[in-house]
């Protein structure tokens, strides 16, 4: 049995303790907005936050997470969530998308800890996250962009 907080709820599941966080979340809670990519922590399109931090669900075996607080794309919320939200939209950065919950995640994460990211903290903190679309222009805009409308 796995017990930890999803996007504010208690949530309990009955598998075993080394099983993938992001099946839990995807085929045992449903929620399907974080994506598989390569299952090797080598693409980012799994990130979630646990405790705020952004974190590989592919690698990360449920147990890792008990008692702990994890928010998906569903469930993400805060300054600088809607700040990254909103800016994503300004600046239209999806294009196929698959990539970009776990983009999003890992850009909200950031923007948590640094308000003020100069394009090297961006590059650092985004290097982890491919986009096949290569929108990585985009996305440094959209950045910058949120940190500014947060008063960064
Ligand atoms: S699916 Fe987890 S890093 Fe690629
Ligand atoms: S938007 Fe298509 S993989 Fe990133």
């Amino acid at each position: 049995m796995a017990r930890f907080i999803l996007n504010g709820e208690q949530r309990e599941v009955a598998v075993d303790p080394d099983t993938p966080l992001l099946w839990v979340i995807r085929d045992h809670l449903g929620l399907t907005g974080t994506k598989f990519g390569c299952g090797i922590a080598q693409c980012g399109a799994c990130t979630v936050h646990v405790d705020g931090q952004p974190v590989r669900s592919c690698l990360t075996a449920v147990e890792d997470v008990e008692g702990a607080t994890v928010a998906t794309i569903e469930g993400v919320s805060g300054e600088a969530a809607q700040a990254v939200q909103t800016a994503w939209e300004n600046l239209d950065v999806v294009q196929c998308g698959y990539c970009q919950s776990g983009q999003i995640m890992s850009a909200i994460a950031l923007l948590s800890d640094n308000p003020r990211p100069t394009d090297a903290d961006i590059d650092d903190a985004m290097s982890g996250n491919v986009c096949r679309c290569a929108t990585y222009v985009r996305i440094r805009a959209a950045i910058h962009d949120a940190a500014k409308s947060m008063g960064g």
